[in-house]
C-alpha cells in the first residue's frame, strides 16, 4: 500500500480537519461516514494529545461501540505501532485517549467526562433530544468538537431536526451518499441498484438518506419516479418544453426542459441557480441543450427580465396566470400517468417529494391550502406546460395534450 493511498478521504470529509464546532454528515448506507470519521480521528490522535469521545444512544457493551472500526482503521493505516489497543480501550502514544460511552443509561457517566477535544455521535438518528440536552453542555472545553453522523429516519427526529433543518451555528452539515463514495463495495453497490429498482421509496430514504416520508399530505406522493432515460428519447415527441421561473431575493430561479410521450410527462433537464443576476442568465439558460430553439414560457411576475433574456436570443414570454392556476396546474400534472424525473433533475426530485398540502398542526387534518414551499422547480414546469393547463371551468384538458 503505498503512503497516498493508506491516507484515501472521500473528498466530502475534508472539513473534518478544520476547527468547527459541529461536523454534521448524513445520508443513506455506505457513504463512507463511519470510515471516514474513524480514519479522521485516528490520524489526529496519532499526532496530537486529544481525548476522544466515542458515544451513541444504546452501548449496552463495548461491542456496540466503534471500538472494533477504529481498531480495524488502525491497523489497516499501519499505525500499530502509534497506539495501544486493550479490549475496552485505545490509546497512542502522544497520550491521545479513545472513551466510549452510550447517552440513554449512562447519563451521569457522560456528564463527568472532562475535557473532551472531539465527541463522535455516530449512528445519531436514535439520539433523542434529552440525550442532546445532556451531551452538548458537556463537550464545554474550548476549540471542542461535535461530529455526528448518521443515516436520517424521520424527519421530525431530534437530530434531524436540531442539524439538518435547523443546524447550530459554527457548523456544517455534509449530506454524502453511495456515489460519494470512491471505495463503494461490489455488494453493497448491487443492493442498491436492486432496491432502486424495485423499491423507490425505500431506495430514497435507504441509500439517499431522505427522511421518510409518511405524509399523505405531500401532493405527488407516488405520482412520480425519478430514474434516468436516453438522451435521444425527447425525439420520439412531438415538441420539447421549456419553462422558467424566476428568484427573489433567497429564492432560486430555475429553468425546466420536459417532453410528453403518451400519457406520461418527462422533465428531462434542470437548471436551479440561487443568486443568479440578470446578466449571468443568458449563460445559466445555455447550460440546457436546444434552450434558444424553443419557446420558453416564464414566470409573469417580471416581465423587465423577460424582455432583457428575450433580447439576449431566447424565444421568451409570460405564462398566463389565474385566481387558481397552480391548484389546475396540480390537477393537471397529475392527469399524467406518470411524470418521470431524470436523475439528473435534483432539486426536481427533491421538489416532487416534499412540495405539501397544510396539515392542520392540532388535528392532523390536510388541508385544501398549498404549502408555499419546495415549488420552484414546479412553478417552472407549470409556466411550460403554459396553454396546456387550463381553467377548471373550461374542458378538454386531455384534448390538448400532445399525443394524449
Ligand atoms: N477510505 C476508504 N478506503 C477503502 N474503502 C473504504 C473507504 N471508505 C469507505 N470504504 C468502503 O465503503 C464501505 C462503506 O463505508 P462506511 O461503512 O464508512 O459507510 P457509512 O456511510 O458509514 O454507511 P452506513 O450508513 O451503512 O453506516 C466500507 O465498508 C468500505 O468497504
Ligand atoms: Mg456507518
Amino acid at each position: 500500500m503505498t503512503a497516498e493511498k493508506k491516507l484515501s478521504f472521500a473528498p466530502k470529509f475534508k472539513p473534518l480537519f478544520k476547527a468547527i464546532r459541529y461536523k454534521v454528515f448524513h445520508g443513506g448506507r455506505g457513504g463512507a461516514k463511519s470510515w471516514g470519521i474513524a480514519r479522521a480521528l485516528v490520524i489526529m490522535a496519532a499526532s496530537k494529545r486529544l481525548r476522544i469521545l466515542c458515544t451513541r444512544e444504546v452501548q449496552n457493551s463495548i461491542k456496540d461501540s466503534v471500538h472494533k472500526l477504529l481498531k480495524d482503521q488502525i491497523e489497516m493505516l499501519g499505525l500499530n505501532p502509534w497506539f495501544r489497543i486493550t479490549n475496552e480501550t485505545i490509546s497512542s502514544a502522544c497520550g491521545s485517549e479513545f472513551l466510549f460511552k452510550g447517552l440513554r443509561f449512562d447519563p451521569l457517566g457522560i456528564k463527568s467526562t472532562e475535557g473532551v477535544d472531539i465527541c463522535w455521535v455516530e449512528e445519531a438518528q436514535s439520539v433523542s433530544a434529552d440525550s442532546w440536552d445532556i451531551l452538548i453542555p458537556t463537550i464545554r472545553k474550548e476549540g471542542s468538537e461535535i461530529w455526528v453522523s448518521f443515516n436520517p429516519g424521520e424527519e421530525k427526529d431530534p437530530t434531524y431536526q436540531r442539524f439538518v433543518l435547523n443546524p447550530p451555528d459554527d457548523s456544517i452539515t455534509v449530506e454524502v451518499n453511495y456515489y460519494d463514495n470512491p471505495y463503494l463495495p461490489d455488494t453493497l453497490r448491487k443492493e442498491m441498484e436492486y432496491c432502486k429498482r424495485v423499491d423507490y421509496e425505500a431506495y430514497e430514504h435507504i441509500w439517499l438518506g431522505k427522511p421518510k416520508s409518511i405524509s399523505e399530505a405531500v401532493i405527488f406522493k407516488q405520482r412520480y419516479k425519478v430514474e434516468a432515460f436516453p438522451d435521444d428519447l425527447w425525439q420520439q415527441a412531438d415538441r420539447l418544453f421549456f419553462g422558467a421561473d424566476f428568484g427573489f431575493a433567497n429564492d432560486p430561479s430555475t429553468l425546466i426542459r420536459m417532453f410528453m410521450l403518451g400519457t406520461r410527462l418527462y422533465i428531462e433537464y434542470e437548471a436551479y441557480g440561487v443568486g443568479v443576476e440578470l446578466d449571468e442568465m443568458a449563460q445559466f439558460y445555455d447550460s440546457i441543450p436546444e434552450v434558444r430553439r424553443w419557446p420558453i414560457k416564464a414566470d409573469n411576475a417580471r416581465p423587465e427580465t423577460i424582455s432583457h433574456i428575450g433580447r439576449q436570443g431566447f424565444s421568451i414570454d409570460a405564462a398566463a396566470k389565474w385566481k387558481g392556476s397552480v391548484e389546475d396546474g396540480i390537477t393537471y400534472l397529475k392527469g399524467f400517468e406518470e411524470i418521470i424525473i431524470h436523475e439528473r433533475c435534483k432539486h426536481t426530485a427533491d421538489e416532487f417529494r416534499l412540495y405539501s398540502y397544510k396539515v392542520d398542526k392540532k388535528t392532523n387534518e390536510i388541508l385544501p391550502v398549498i404549502v408555499d414551499a419546495h415549488n420552484h422547480c414546479i412553478d417552472a414546469i407549470r409556466y411550460g406546460l403554459d396553454g396546456y393547463i387550463t381553467s377548471s371551468d373550461s374542458l378538454g384538458t386531455w384534448a390538448q395534450l400532445g399525443r394524449g
